[in-house]
């Protein structure tokens, strides 16, 4: 074969080349055709491996005319790519799954947090899904919102049940989360579902499960035919969602006057596993859920009729949930500023941050 030969062919297989390419609709395709033409035993990559049968005056120009062909069906190659690409891109901008570029970032954990603020956190997310707001109340608080307004009346003897930090302006640093229940219901009357996340404060002894500065997390329902039946679902989807198992727990009457009738709901301990140690204070269960059907006298106090509305309440112990579920024996931790103590993103379940302003 002669050099005038070869540029036939090469003219042939270059026509043909450009057929292919631009039949070949995808990049998958794209390649396959490459293949076909530039690689190896392609049919230019066949037409390579005869340039030393030429004779040697004949073998330059040969190779000089082949290479030009290759590159010319390379370039009909990559023009074909771009175009390819380009209309991918722009179905992708249009289609399902499109990206938006001016949607707004996920926003990423960032940091570690306290063990009660991870609790916390997770608590709010899971109310929040069932349509509870997130309440708020001063620390410092009066005695008619912490005492009077929840059927404590001054001499009554449940007032010994919370020893109180009284302050000298006559007002005292609330001892529960409670007082928010009757300011909840002045500021929205009924129907009402919230929680009140907050701090609390009683004049305690410190030792492994006292503290005198702890988290409490209020639960308050108030609608038509609410039943305890209600209240202990709820009790138990939180445990469930807190603890990302079932929990074993047990529901004894308990007395608060603000409720009637009152329970005391304890889960058993997870530091022990049940068989007794400082935080159970060797019982093998830790009270975490006192909670009860609202009294009527407290409805009354927040203008609520006890006639046409009935409710539950809860109040959780924030700090001691937090304990159980980060593993702390301890509850002097919990104040003490020790950043081992602190909960990285990767130990808080699920998505559970919440944005709070
Ligand atoms: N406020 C009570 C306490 O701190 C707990 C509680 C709240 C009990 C709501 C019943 C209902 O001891």
């Amino acid at each position: 074969m002669d050099v005038e030969q070869l540029k036939l062919i090469l003219a042939g297989i270059e026509q043909e080349a450009r057929q292919a390419v631009q039949a070949a609709a995808t990049l998958e395709a794209l390649r396959g055709v490459r293949a076909k033409f530039l690689g190896k035993k392609g049919s230019l990559g066949q037409l390579m491996g005869t340039i030393r049968d030429y004779p040697p005056e004949q073998r330059g120009l040969a190779g000089q005319t082949l290479n030009a062909a290759s590159q010319a069906v390379t370039a009909l190659f990559e023009e074909r790519q771009k175009q390819i690409e380009s209309s991918e891109v722009a179905a992708d901008a249009s289609g399902a799954g499109a990206h938006d570029p001016s949607l707004p970032g996920v926003r990423l954990p960032l940091g570690n947090v306290h063990p009660v603020t991870a609790v916390q956190w997770q608590i709010e997310h899971v109310f929040q899904r069932l349509g509870f707001t997130v309440e708020a109340g001063p620390e410092m608080e009066s005695d008619y919102y912490n005492f009077e307004a929840l059927n404590i009346p001054a001499m009554h003897p449940a007032r010994d049940m919370q020893d109180t930090f009284w302050l000298t302006n006559g007002l005292l640093l609330r001892t529960h989360t409670s007082p928010v229940q009757v300011r909840t219901m002045e500021k929205f009357g009924p129907p009402i579902r919230c929680i009140v996340p907050g701090r609390c404060f009683r004049y305690e002894t410190i030792d492994a499960s006292h503290e005198n500065t702890f988290h409490q997390c209020e639960g308050l329902v108030i609608d038509r035919n609410i039943s305890i039946a209600n209240l202990i679902a709820v009790m138990r989807l939180l445990l469930r969602e807190v603890f990302q198992r079932d929990v074993k727990v047990r529901l004894r009457p308990g007395y608060f006057p603000f409720v009637e009738p009152g329970f005391e709901l304890d889960m058993s301990c997870l530091i022990c596993g049940g068989s007794g140690c400082a935080t159970c204070k060797r019982s093998g269960w830790v009270e975490v859920l006192p909670c009860g059907m609202v009294h009527p006298n407290v409805l009354r106090y927040g203008e609520i009729d006890p006639h046409e509305y009935t409710g539950f309440a809860f109040g959780l112990g924030l700090t001691r949930l937090a304990m159980m579920k980060y593993g702390i024996s301890d509850i002097r931790v919990m104040n003490a500023g020790d950043v081992r103590a602190l909960v990285p993103p990767s130990r808080m379940a699920g998505p559970t941050i919440v944005e709070r302003n």
